[in-house]
């Protein structure tokens, strides 16, 4: 009794002490037939919220809410939670996206809390223009954070993005949480979180099914996490491509734990152009993962050369301290572990401890080129062994 009184007047305290607004957009004109464009209530709630000097709420309530491409800018006064219990979908016509970038971008704010939420950016016609080789705008993400801090994405659900369901970029501190992704297995380009240039992202406990990367890492990623996330279908877990630019950022500190691949196309890629670069990619940890037929599961490809544009060179990006530790399953492919290094800078420090993938038609088989390291524990492929350039210290 004692204890429900207590939580009583804490509850009454905290009500009457924060008298903090909650913007519910339905209250500034929002409609939730999914027809209505209410893009101006969400920028009449966002200007509110982000010129107080309290900490503010914005609430999406049930519902489907029709979004034009919107802009969420800061720097704001205080932080900023936008709760969403509805639909946010994006016009039938996938052109109003369509060069747009991004549909929904959040932009130099810090102390953002984006809570639950559903966003459909009814992306198929636009995949089907371009799987018809039309001519078609360069596509939207659905939900961009640029040069934010002190992010929490958490429970929100993404589907039929037009191009990347989410991108974190030029960030620090962001915890993406419970997030659910999705797109068929051939929707084009569909990568499920893209970070780049951010350091202190986390990604955990979520589910990403799309038509390309699971989660896809660029230049300039520092501190990394990413733990209890289940991809596939779509292109796996990837590093890369890096060496797009011949002065790049590395890419450093990144950890993958505790994770599923399902049927997809690779498991744990880094992958780099064949071109001059000063990029890297350094202090890797892959942990715990657990691969369910999974095309290429780990590997390494540094000659990545689409179209033949980089004829006779090789990469400038230098891997080196990347750990595969207890990656565990089946691989779709015989050659279950390849290193394909750069020719002008060896992979160095690459570790392989417990690992045991399987290939139902025969013997599993590794490939290693310019690759050097070491191996400890139960591997499998057995023939790493031979493959490998062993180091003494790695
Ligand atoms: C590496 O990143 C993790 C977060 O993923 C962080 O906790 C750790 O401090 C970083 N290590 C270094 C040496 O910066």
């Amino acid at each position: 009794m004692a204890n429900f009184i207590t939580s009583i007047l804490f509850f009454l305290f905290t009500f009457l002490s924060s008298s903090h607004a909650i913007y519910n957009v339905v209250s500034l004109g929002a409609k939730s037939d999914g027809t209505t464009d209410s893009t101006k209530s969400l920028l009449k709630a966002w200007a509110l919220a982000c010129s107080s000097a309290k900490p503010e709420t914005i609430y999406v309530p049930t519902g489907r809410y029709l979004l034009k491409p919107v802009q969420f800018r800061g720097p704001c006064k205080n932080r900023i939670v936008v709760r969403i219990d509805g639909t946010l979908v994006a016009p039938s016509d996938y052109r109003v996206l369509g060069n747009s970038n991004s549909w929904l971008l959040f932009i130099k704010v810090t102390g953002l809390s984006v809570i639950g939420g559903n966003l459909d950016a009814r992306g198929a016609t636009y995949w089907a223009c371009k799987t018809s080789g039309r001519n078609c705008p360069a596509g939207a993400r659905s939900i961009t954070f640029n040069y934010a801090n002190d992010v929490v994405i958490s429970g929100l659900t993404s589907i039929n993005s037009q191009i990347t369901h989410v991108v974190v970029n030029g960030c620090s501190n962001v915890m993406v949480r419970g997030v659910k992704i999705v797109a068929p297995d051939l929707s084009p380009n569909t990568d499920g979180i893209h970070v780049q240039f951010s350091s202190g992202v986390t990604i955990t406990r979520s589910s990403i099914k799309t038509g390309d990367d699971c989660v896809s890492i660029g230049s300039g990623t520092k501190n990394l996490w990413i733990d209890r996330v289940s991809c596939g279908p779509g292109h796996g877990i990837s590093i890369g491509s890096l060496a797009k630019d011949k002065n790049e950022q590395g890419v450093q500190n990144v950890t993958v734990k505790d994770s599923t691949l399902t049927g997809t196309d690779n498991g744990l890629r880094i992958k780099s152009w064949a071109r001059p670069s000063n990029g890297f990619v350094r202090g890797v940890l892959y942990q715990n993962i657990i691969m369910n037929n999974v095309k290429n599961p780990i590997l390494i490809d540094q000659k990545y050369c689409p179209n033949n544009r980089c004829p006779k060179q090789s990469s400038g990006v230098k891997i080196s301290q990347v750990t595969y530790r207890n990656i565990k399953g089946t691989s779709a492919t015989q050659v279950a572990v390849k290193f394909d290094c750069s020719s002008s800078n060896p992979c160095r420090g690459i570790r392989l401890e417990d690992v045991k993938l399987t290939y139902q038609k025969g013997a599993v088989q590794s490939s290693c080129v310019n690759a050097g390291g070491t191996a400890g524990g139960l591997v499998m492929p057995a023939d790493y062994f031979f493959h490998l350039v062993y180091e003494r210290n790695s």
